[in-house]
């Protein structure tokens, strides 16, 4: 990196990948250029939550839109570019997107071997006042034989590829779980326009000092999640956990990887199933923090073991350090 302050040898994401298919000679490069794909509709999603090429749309001289153009909702756009790329990169046949009702067969010409599940912008409350949100994806591949179906996309975590979320905060990573390798963080270089590896193999630590959830619900929960949360306050149980609560599933769960301690977002009576989702919201969660070392549960059973029935169906979810979430676990036991 003399001179210019460039890294003639950087390692990029594209670049990680392909080292990783190059482990398996039987590899098609296939899950490259999908997660090739996945990486420029990250790219350009980023640019638009960053705004760029507002000034364009808004005029030089004054705060209205003098073009006329409607900017698309960062919702929609986000969803198009997925989806978009995702058919386009030749490697999928059946795609789920948390905006559509149901799943979306790829064109047979354009068909490949894998399924992707995906919330294309998670943290739709926080979108207008500029806070963190993410996109989170799951890549599976389909084992069935004859055209993709509903029963394709309704495999349980534990049969995931590859899975991992792009988190738009401060700076914008992709975070990567995939196959046998272990968890790393790309962080995106707006100079060069690629994902640079700045975290690589990402661990949880055991035990952690923060818990995340929406506590506005205290009212509403069960026995198990009230007594543990109740117990992360109490002076008398050991020393009291900080509070942190975003209400972007990626940015509070991404806190919870780096720094340790328990995300929620448990059932209510409101919603005994909670409000996430189990394909595209708790399941890439659940496997990227599990191959960190941390572990995720409903409270009574493994995230990741749970078999679908609907691919919008939802889940209760505790994830995070294994000695925290093993917690929650023997709480529920002992409620049970
Ligand atoms: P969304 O898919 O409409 O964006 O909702 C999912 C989000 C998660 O990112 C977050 O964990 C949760 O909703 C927050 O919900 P609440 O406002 O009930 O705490
Ligand atoms: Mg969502």
């Amino acid at each position: 990196s003399q001179g210019s302050g460039i890294d003639v040898d950087c390692m990029t994401l594209t670049r990680f990948v392909l080292a990783e298919q190059r482990k398996h000679p039987e590899a098609t490069g296939d899950l490259t250029q999908l997660i090739t794909a996945i990486c420029t509709a990250v790219k350009a999603t980023s640019s638009a939550v960053r705004k760029a090429g507002i000034a364009k749309l808004y005029g030089i001289a004054g705060t209205t839109n003098t073009t006329g153009d409607e900017q698309k909702k960062l919702d929609v756009l986000a969803n198009d570019l997925f989806i978009n790329m995702l058919k386009s990169s030749f490697t999928t046949c059946l795609l789920v997107s948390e905006e559509n009702e149901n799943c979306i067969e790829v064109e047979t010409e354009k068909q490949g071997k894998y399924i992707v599940m995906f919330d294309p912008l998670d943290g739709s409350s926080n979108i207008d006042c500029l806070v963190s949100i993410g996109t989170i994806f799951g890549i599976y591949r389909k084992t069935s034989d004859g055209p993709p179906s509903l029963k394709d996309a309704l495999q349980p975590g534990i049969e995931t590829v590859a899975a991992g979320y792009a988190l738009y905060g401060s700076a914008t990573m992709i975070v990567l779980a995939a196959g046998g390798s272990t968890v790393n963080g790309f962080m995106l270089d707006p100079a060069i326009g690629e994902f640079v590896l700045s975290e690589p193999n990402i661990r949880i630590k055991p035990r952690g000092k923060i818990y995340s959830l929406n506590e506005g619900y205290a009212a509403i929960w069960d026995e198990a999640t009230r007594e543990y949360i109740n117990s992360k306050k109490d002076p008398k149980c050991g020393k009291p956990y900080g509070a942190r609560y975003i209400g972007s599933m990626v940015a509070d769960v991404h806190r919870t990887l780096v720094y340790g301690g328990i995300f929620a977002y448990p059932a209510t009576s409101a919603n005994p199933k909670g409000k996430l989702r189990l394909l595209y919201e708790c399941n890439p969660m659940a496997y990227v923090i599990e191959k960190a070392g941390g572990m995720a549960t409903t409270g009574t059973q493994r995230i990741l073991d749970i078999v679908p029935e609907s691919i919008h169906q939802r889940s209760p979810i505790f994830m995070g350090s294994k000695e925290d979430v093993q917690d929650v676990i023997d709480m529920y036991k002992k409620h049970g």
